[in-house]
């Protein structure tokens, strides 16, 4: 764990604001990874930032309408700033938002210097250059920033640095897949990311490597799809998702792997028997189905029904039996009636989650769903989302107390908020608070479970 010598003098700083999913908090932390070799240190606060990125989010209206108020806020941090010390601040809006309205960032917000897409951001030191010389002399800056929303996956892959200074905890996320083909009517991922593109199996057990030399211990694997995955092998063919999973756990070092988000259609045998078969894969998995009405899975282009759906959760629990899973659901997507909404409780009931996600649909431009008629009114969206959300955290306060009086191992993640308190995870994803030793962070131990709450599990070490 060598860090690199930077010379205080040329330290600049770096604030990365993240919103919307683990996919953005890995973008960010590989933006930082390209950044660091240009002197540029993570700072927790924009204030007296360099640089300030905002790494953006666009599946629904209010994720999107954030980064504009968190503008007019960095525009006047950068005003005081130039007034006080002459000192400049360059602004750069990255992510899903800048993605799907780049130019209108542009226009809207004068303060940003910089907009680039998810497929660019391996280009940001020469983004910045260009930017600071816009900043420096104003003639050269063609009266807008820097945008640049092209999307070559491939050679961002190809171009990020291959060490990971960026990951200092024990958990990691690595991006294997990313891109969306398709199309669900509700949803702006295939555009704003993309074509599904696979990275090859070689350069994620490369990086997978260089996280564990860096003391990770649990590796989410990321996609939008990822059990799309279908990447080059070594052995020169495309490897499933399954096949890669294998191929990790074999690495020294790797304890723990979990991966997210799938897609019911993709869930194929090689996976399916990966979590029957390798035990590094935790028994959790979050495959959201969105809906329990046939009528508005098709309504979605979610392609597959709801007894196909319910086939595929007990291949899998027969595969692995004591899996917990989650889920994704929009309520109110057009058409929805109260027949459909009551097809999504039933279908909640059959299956039982162990933690969920659940949504107000709304509507996106440029997606099919925001033509359709029959818009379902707000305050019937307000109260299938309440009734929902009853429902699901029901289930999860019913699936934390089934833990007990089990003993799960726990891999320490951090130190409590209270003196000789840690906490960690267990294979299902719960935060576990315990008394133990700080000397035993990063270990895995057992620990039997005397309380749970909706979010939380209490427990005991068992001294061996
Ligand atoms: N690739 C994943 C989902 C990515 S988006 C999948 O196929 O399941 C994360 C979640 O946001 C979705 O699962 C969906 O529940 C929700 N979502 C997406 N678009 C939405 C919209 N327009 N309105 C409300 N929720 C939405
Ligand atoms: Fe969006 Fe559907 Fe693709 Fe998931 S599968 S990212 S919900 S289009
Ligand atoms: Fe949001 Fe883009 Fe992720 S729209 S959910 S940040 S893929």
């Amino acid at each position: 764990m060598t860090e690199q010598p930077i010379d205080p003098q040329n330290t600049k700083k770096v604030f990365i604001k993240t919103y919307g999913c683990q996919m953005n908090v890995y973008d960010s932390e590989r933006m930082a990874d390209v950044l660091a070799p240009l002197g540029y240190a993570e700072s927790d606060a924009p204030d007296d930032a360099d640089l300030v990125i905002l790494n953006t989010c666009h599946i629904r209206e209010k994720a999107a309408e954030k980064v504009y108020s968190e503008l007019g806020r960095i525009r006047q941090l950068k005003t005081a700033r130039e007034a006080e010390s002459g000192d400049k601040m360059t602004v750069a809006v990255a992510g899903c938002v800048a993605q799907a309205e780049g130019a209108e960032i542009m226009r809207r917000a004068p303060v940003v210097d910089i907009v680039f897409g998810p497929g660019a951001y391996h280009k940001l030191p020469e983004m910045i250059a260009r930017a600071e010389r816009g900043n420096a002399d104003p003639t050269q800056r063609q009266g807008r920033g820097v945008l640049n929303t092209e999307f070559p996956i491939e050679d961002k892959f190809d171009a990020l640095p291959i060490n990971r200074e960026s990951a200092t905890g024990l958990t990691a996320f690595l991006t294997v897949q990313e891109g969306c083909d398709k199309f669900c009517t509700f949803c702006v991922v295939p555009y704003t990311r993309g074509a599904e593109f696979s990275r090859p199996a070689q350069s994620v057990l490369d990086e997978a490597k260089a996280l564990v030399a860096r003391g990770v211990k649990e590796i989410t694997l990321l996609g939008q799809n990822v059990n799309a995955y279908h990447g080059e092998g070594a052995d020169g063919k495309d490897w499933s998702l399954g096949r890669l999973i294998h191929a990790l756990a074999a690495i020294d070092g790797v304890e723990r792997l979990r991966y997210t988000t799938s897609h019911p259609r993709d869930m194929d045998d090689d996976l399916i028997n990966a979590h029957r078969d390798v035990d590094a894969l935790m028994p959790y998995l979050h495959l959201p189905v969105q809906s329990g009405s046939n009528r508005i899975l098709d309504a979605m282009n979610r392609k597959h029904t709801r007894d196909e759906y319910f086939a595929l959760i007990d291949r899998i629990r027969d595969a692995r039996p004591d899996i917990a899973l989650s889920g994704d659901f929009i309520v109110g997507f057009p058409g929805e009636n109260d027949r459909d909404f009551e097809d999504t409780m039933d279908l909640v009931r059959r299956v039982g989650y162990g933690s969920a996600f659940s949504f107000k649909y709304s509507p996106r431009p440029g997606t099919p769903g925001a033509a359709l008629e029959w818009q379902v009114e707000e305050h019937k969206k307000d109260e299938r989302l309440q009734a929902l959300q009853a429902l699901l955290r029901e289930q999860q306060i019913g699936f934390n107390k089934s833990m007990i009086g089990k003993t799960l191992p726990v891999l320490l993640e951090r130190e409590g908020r209270h003196q000789g308190q840690m906490v960690g995870r267990s294979p299902y994803l719960q935060a576990v608070h315990l008394d133990a030793d700080h000397a035993l962070l990063g270990q895995t131990i057992h620990v039997t479970v005397t309380d749970a709450t909706q979010n939380s599990l209490t427990g005991k070490a068992v001294l061996k």
